[in-house]
């Protein structure tokens, strides 16, 4: 199957013309539809979809971001196949946190299987409505605070993605060695983009 990305990267490449289509319209020309990739037009038509959903002082943060930066938005959304149109960022959290469960439970109990599988459905997490950025502080969305996303999609999504091609090989070993950067990555897009869970306004 060929990888989204690099057809993704591709169509970046013949300079198609994705940037305008975040830039800012929901609706994307017919003209430009038919100039990208198939799965181009589907991810410039979702983050079209996304930007709709966004109030408007949200919209203008968007509409801001540099190219540089509506490009690493645009490749870490075609790396996931599903995307939602009800579920919430923390109802996604929630179900990564299962797949990373059974992910180390695989590694725990030696089961390749278990542990790849979940390996890949983790990385290919859902989308949540709107994206991810609506569920950032809005002082983040700008190009320096969105930047450090890059190096998070890489730690969590990229070495999941690796521990199931170790487990597919039956490197237990170094499967369980990159449970350590998944979590790292995890606990330090936490540090930046979310604090406590739950924190009372009501305590001092
Ligand atoms: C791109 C940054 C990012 C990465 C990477 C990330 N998270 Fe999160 N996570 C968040 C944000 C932001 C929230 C807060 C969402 C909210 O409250 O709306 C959150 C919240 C959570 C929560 C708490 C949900 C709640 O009900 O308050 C859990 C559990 C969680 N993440 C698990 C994980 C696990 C497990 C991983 C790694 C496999 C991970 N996260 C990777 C950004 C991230």
């Amino acid at each position: 199957m060929q990888n989204p990305i690099k057809q993704f990267q591709g169509t970046i490449k013949k300079g198609a013309v994705l940037l305008a289509a975040i830039s800012l319209s929901a609706s994307v020309s017919v003209a430009q539809a038919q100039n990208a990739a198939p799965d181009m037009q589907k991810l410039q038509q979702m983050m079209g979809q996304q930007i709709s959903l966004m109030k408007p002082e949200l919209q203008e943060k968007v509409k801001a971001l540099s190219p540089q930066t509506k490009k690493l938005l645009l490749q870490i959304y075609g790396q996931h196949t599903r995307h939602s149109d009800k579920v919430t960022l923390r109802q996604v959290m929630h179900e990564v946190l299962s797949d990373y469960h059974s992910m180390v439970t695989g590694v725990l109990t030696d089961n390749a299987e278990q542990a790849a599988d979940s390996a890949r459905r983790l990385a290919n997490h859902r989308i949540p409505i709107g994206g991810l950025v609506p569920y950032l502080d809005i002082k983040f969305v700008n190009d320096e605070g969105l930047s450090a996303l890059a190096g998070f999609n890489d730690a969590v999504e990229g070495n999941a993605k690796r521990l199931a091609a170790a487990a597919d090989e039956g490197d237990m070993i170094k499967a369980s060695a990159l449970v350590g950067d998944i979590t790292q990555g995890c606990f330090s897009c936490h540090s930046i983009f979310r604090g406590v869970p739950g924190k009372s306004a009501l305590l001092r």
